[in-house]
C-alpha cells in the first residue's frame, strides 16, 4: 500500500479539501479516505466551476475515486445521507464509490441534542465530542449497527490491504484543534496528526508524502479570545471571506504563528508544504508573522515574507508552495 496524507498545520479551515482536490485531480489513487472527526468538518471545494461544502464525504467522489469513511471518523447517517443528496442535485453520482468502515462510530440524536447546549469550547454543535466520549467509554454504536447504512459499509483492512492500493488520506480539523497538541481544552475530540491517519490500520512504512496545509494567516472558530487587534483582522476577514463552512460563524483572524507551524511540521514529518490565501494578504497589503520566540516580524512585502519561510526551511528539503484562494497549486 501507498498512502499519502493531508495534515492542516493550523486551526482547521487551511484549504485541506482544495489540495484533496488538486491531488485526485493529477491522478493514480485507487481510494480518498477521511481519517478523524466527523461533520463538524467543513471541507470548501471548487470543482469545474461549482462550489460544494463537504463534511463527511472524501473528495474523492469529484473523480470517481472510491471514498472512504475511516474507523478514526464518527458519522451522522442523517447528515451523511443530505449530504449524498445534495452532492447528486449538482450533478455528482457518489453512492457507488462511498465506503464506510463498519467500525467507525455513530453520532446519535442525544449527542446532538448534548452539544446543542455547548458553550464553553463554542463546538460546532454536531454532537462530535459526546460521540467520541461514548467510544471511548464503550457505551458508542458502531456503523454496523445501523440498518441503513448497510449499503455502504466496508471492512476496512479487507478495503486498504489489498494489492495495488494507493491511497489520499485527507483529515479534518487541524494541529491547533488536536486532541492531545492543541490548546486543551479549546479543542476537537479527534487525532487531527499523520498518526491519526495511522490509526485506522496503516503502517507506517506505506507513507509516502506528508502534505501541511496552512494559510499565511491565522484563523480559528470557537470560544477563546483569538482575534487579533486592529482593524486589519477585520480586513482580512472580509478580504479572505472568512466565515466557518459548517455553522456559518465568523472565524477570529490573527496573524502567523512560527511556532506553531514548525511545531506541526515536525510531528507530522511533512514533505510538501503548502500556504494557502497568499491573496488576500497581497490584497490587504500587510505582510506580518509572529515568529519563533513569538515575536511580530514585519515583511516589506510579499517576497520578503515568502522569503523568511523559504529560507528558514532551506535545510528540510521540503516543497513548498504558495497559492491564493481558488487558485490550484
Ligand atoms: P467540535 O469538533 O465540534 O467538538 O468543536 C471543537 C472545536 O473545534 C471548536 O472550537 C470548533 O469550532 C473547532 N472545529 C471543529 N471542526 C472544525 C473545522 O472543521 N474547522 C475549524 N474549526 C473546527
Ligand atoms: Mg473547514
Amino acid at each position: 500500500m501507498i498512502a499519502d496524507i493531508i495534515v492542516d498545520l493550523q486551526y482547521g479551515d487551511c484549504g485541506k479539501g482544495k489540495v484533496t482536490h488538486h491531488l485526485c485531480k493529477q491522478g493514480g489513487y485507487t481510494h480518498v479516505v477521511r481519517y478523524n472527526g466527523g461533520c463538524n468538518a467543513g471541507h470548501t471545494i471548487y470543482h469545474e466551476g461549482t462550489k460544494f461544502v463537504t463534511h463527511h464525504i472524501p473528495a474523492g467522489v469529484f473523480f470517481g475515486i472510491k471514498s472512504v469513511i475511516g474507523p478514526g471518523c464518527v458519522i451522522n447517517p442523517e447528515k451523511f445521507f443530505k449530504e449524498i443528496k445534495e452532492l447528486e442535485e449538482k450533478g455528482i453520482r457518489p453512492r457507488n464509490l462511498i465506503k464506510i468502515a463498519k467500525n467507525c462510530h455513530v453520532i446519535t440524536r442525544k449527542h446532538l441534542s448534548e452539544d446543542a447546549d455547548e458553550v464553553e469550547i463554542g463546538t460546532t454543535k454536531s454532537g462530535n465530542g459526546p460521540a467520541y466520549r461514548d467510544k471511548y467509554s464503550r457505551e458508542g454504536i458502531r456503523a454496523e449497527n445501523v440498518p441503513e447504512l448497510r449499503p455502504f459499509l466496508c471492512d476496512f483492512y479487507e478495503e486498504m490491504h489489498q494489492e495495488g492500493v494507493i491511497a489520499l488520506f485527507e483529515g479534518a480539523q487541524g494541529f491547533g484543534l488536536d486532541i492531545d497538541w492543541g490548546d486543551y481544552p479549546y479543542v476537537t475530540s479527534s487525532h487531527c496528526t499523520v498518526a491519526g491517519a495511522l490509526l485506522n490500520g496503516i503502517p507506517p512504512k506505506a507513507v509516502r508524502n506528508v502534505w501541511g496545509v496552512a494559510k499565511v494567516y491565522e484563523t480559528y472558530v470557537g470560544s477563546k479570545k483569538f482575534h487579533g487587534n486592529g482593524e486589519i483582522f477585520d480586513k482580512i476577514r472580509r478580504i479572505g471571506n472568512e466565515f466557518g463552512a459548517t455553522t456559518g460563524r465568523p472565524r477570529q483572524c490573527n496573524w502567523l504563528s512560527w511556532q506553531l507551524i514548525e511545531k506541526a511540521l515536525n510531528i507530522n514529518g511533512v514533505t510538501h508544504l503548502v500556504f494557502n490565501k497568499t491573496d488576500v494578504l497581497r490584497e490587504a497589503d500587510e505582510w506580518k508573522m509572529y515568529d519563533c520566540n513569538n515575536i511580530l516580524q514585519k515583511f516589506v512585502d510579499e517576497d520578503h515574507f515568502k522569503r523568511y519561510i523559504q529560507q528558514k526551511l532551506a535545510k528540510s528539503g521540503m516543497t513548498i508552495y504558495f497559492s491564493g484562494d481558488k487558485a490550484t497549486i
